[in-house]
């Protein structure tokens, strides 16, 4: 997501309107009734589950508008077609390399980058045999067919929305852009040199955090994790930890036969992502264009994301059997793609045209837009080839 306004008190967010503020109401009675079946508290991945993933009144499953200036959030293929561009580029490459390649997308939010790619595609006569689609939310799904079936309805048999990712085994690419920030993570505490889970419970009307000592699992997550970094965690250390991530990156690499996982997203090297001072964590909650740190802000209605720790992404997917080709931050992999041949003869055009295509070109690029805070990792299994977009910048030794 593009950077937003950045609060710190919540009492400044807009409030929603009535009938939002009863879908929420709904979701966290929900929510309290499983806290109470559960000894008064559930892990922070199980809440961002539930206020995410409910099937009918979490954020990503109910109706209400996500991407967009009446949104919360923006994604750099809303925000230009350039990016989109690029990418097609970088799938041209991969796709090439094979008989009757495939894509899956996953998360594909509105269905923007689907439709931009495969126009792209087409337009360098390099279409995959099938686009596949894995999307958690049913509302979405249908906003992605509305669009796809509005917009290039000469695709429709080729686009296949999968239930579950077992249903398909291809060679070809994997994407996804901006899903692994939405993927549940706990949340935990170094504290008198032991470490705590930082749990969500109900008090006095309200969401709030509890410590509790953590289980074996995390404290075995937590100890190894402790190990690689240069310092141990200071006292009173709070962030956050994937310990499903592994199996996520798992299932998917069991579906391509050979073939190439991109993953975009926000986020750091291990070392960066667990620095000494990000002492709260790199917890980020999007509502109405304002980032804050309140995951218990009206549950169901805001995003709830962490930033990308692409050292462990690189990690689990060694540990599976994958390579990492590279990883890059945006700006480097835009211009591999060759962005700059892609801006129009700025003299061509008038200067409403102009203005639009500096601005877009700036937010994608700029370091202190998204040009630096957002990394591509590709993973590749029996895939060897150099890749376009790490061509300018490859910075897989930082990880
Ligand atoms: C922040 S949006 C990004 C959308 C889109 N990729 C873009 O760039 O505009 C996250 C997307 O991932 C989907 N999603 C989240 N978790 C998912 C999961 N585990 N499997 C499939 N889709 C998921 C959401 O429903 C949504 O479509």
């Amino acid at each position: 997501m593009r950077q937003s306004k950045l609060t710190k008190n919540n009492s400044l967010l807009p409030r929603p309107d009535p009938e939002a503020r009863t879908q929420s109401e709904k979701l966290s009675v929900y929510i309290r009734d499983i806290i109470d079946r559960q000894e008064g508290a559930i892990g922070f991945d199980e809440y961002m589950d539930l206020v995410l993933y409910h099937p009918s009144l979490g954020y990503y499953s109910s109706d209400i508008q996500k991407f967009g200036p009446k949104g919360d959030f923006v994604t750099a293929p809303q925000i230009s077609p350039f990016f989109s561009k690029c990418l097609a580029s970088q799938c041209r490459q991969i796709l090439g390399d094979f008989k009757e390649p495939s894509i899956l997308e996953i998360g594909a939010g509105d269905g923007i980058m689907a439709r931009d790619l495969l126009l792209n595609l087409e337009k360098h006569n390099s279409l995959p045999d099938k686009y596949y689609i894995l999307e958690v939310s049913t509302h979405l799904k249908l906003r992605q067919k509305q669009l796809l079936k509005q917009s290039i309805p000469q695709y429709m048999d080729s686009i296949i929305w999968l239930n579950s990712i077992s249903e398909v085994n291809f060679e070809g690419l994997v994407l996804a852009n901006e899903v692994l920030d939405a993927l549940p993570v706990k949340r935990f505490k170094k504290e008198s040199n032991s470490f705590k889970e930082e749990k969500v419970t109900f008090y006095k009307n309200n969401f709030c955090w509890i410590d509790v000592d953590a289980d074996d699992q995390l404290i075995d997550n937590l100890t190894r994790l402790e190990k690689k970094l240069l310092t141990p965690f200071p006292e009173s250390y709070y962030s956050e930890i994937n310990i499903n991530l592994k199996v996520w990156l798992n299932s998917i690499q069991s579906i391509i036969k050979k073939g190439v996982i991109l993953l975009i997203d926000y986020g750091y090297s291990m070392s960066d992502y667990y620095h000494n001072e990000k002492s709260d964590g790199n917890l980020l909650c999007h509502y109405r264009h304002y980032v804050h740190n309140d995951p218990f802000f009206y549950p169901g209605l805001q995003d709830i994301t962490t930033c990308v720790n692409f050292t462990a992404v690189a990690e689990y997917a060694e540990e599976i059997g994958m390579n990492i080709s590279g990883y890059t931050n945006q700006t480097y992999f835009l211009f591999g793609c060759g962005l700059e041949n892609l801006v129009p003869d700025m003299n061509l055009l008038d200067i409403k045209s102009q203005t639009k295509v500096s601005q877009e070109l700036r937010t994608l690029t700029m370091p202190d837009e998204m040009g630096e805070r957002f990394k591509f990792i590709a993973l590749t299994k029996k895939y060897n080839k150099e890749l376009l977009g790490f061509s300018k910048m490859n910075q897989r030794s930082q990880l």
